[in-house]
């Protein structure tokens, strides 16, 4: 695995963490965390304390709102959520606390490397709602969605499985969709809605990130891609 992957641009934390959160990263946070190791697979179907369905892989959760609420809603399926934003793993353990959710493991590291340690057709689905947009042509090389990080989420992802993208940046909508045309094995669904800025209607409600791009009067763009 190429270690310079572990060089994540943005924050890694920002706000110092409250008490009770600190307490959660000590006490829950160790039941919940999966540690990468080098050469070593990150099998879904021995992670999980029980046996689960079906998996599912949220990259870069954010604050979790997103993942806690799937994870509410399909107690039978595993999700996988990776940030390494200290703050966001914080406060989605807060949601696991609250709502005791019990099908959720976490991985704090950079997707990439958490990718390469999955093994071969693995999760049914993958979200990555909201990525950093990286705006400056010279940063694009920076975005999640790239031809190489296309071929890992195709690999990891079951035949007829789904990759779920969100953006709330034109330019970036249109890269989504430039990178994944070439791949003859996706294609874009869109389950009866007219646009891509339709959101769909069993989508959870917005989080945070989301919210504040509609308040700044972005249009988001909401693609699921189906692996055939
Ligand atoms: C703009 S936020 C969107 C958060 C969330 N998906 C949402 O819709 O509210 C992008 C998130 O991706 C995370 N991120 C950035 N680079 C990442 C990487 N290489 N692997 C995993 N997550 C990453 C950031 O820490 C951040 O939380």
């Amino acid at each position: 695995m190429q270690q310079e992957y572990r060089k994540i641009w943005g924050r890694k934390q920002n706000r110092p963490l409250k008490e009770y959160q600190k307490n959660l990263l000590e006490t829950l946070l160790p039941q919940l965390q999966i540690s990468l190791k080098p050469e070593t697979k990150v099998d879904p179907t021995i992670i999980f304390p029980l046996s689960k369905e079906d998996y599912h892989l949220e990259i870069g959760f954010g604050g979790g709102e997103h993942l806690a609420a799937r994870a509410l809603q399909a107690p039978e399926i595993g999700f996988i959520g990776c940030e390494p934003f200290v703050n966001g793993v914080a406060s989605l353990v807060k949601h696991i606390d609250a709502h005791t959710i019990e099908n959720v493991c976490i991985v704090i590291d950079d997707a990439r490397l958490l990718l390469a340690a999955l093994p071969d057709q693995c999760v049914s689905r993958i979200y990555i709602l909201f990525p950093d947009p990286w705006h400056k042509k010279r940063h694009n090389k920076r975005r999640i969605i790239s031809s190489e990080t296309i071929s890992d989420l195709s690999r990891v992802l079951k035949s007829g499985g789904s990759l779920y993208l969100a953006t709330d940046i034109i330019d970036y909508a249109d890269w989504m969709q430039k990178t994944l045309k070439p791949r003859g094995e996706f294609t874009l669904e869109m389950n009866g809605r007219d646009t891509l800025t339709d959101r769909p209607t069993d989508w959870p409600s917005p989080t945070k990130y989301e919210q504040k791009g509609t308040k700044a009067g972005r249009n988001s763009s909401y693609m699921i891609y189906r692996k055939k």
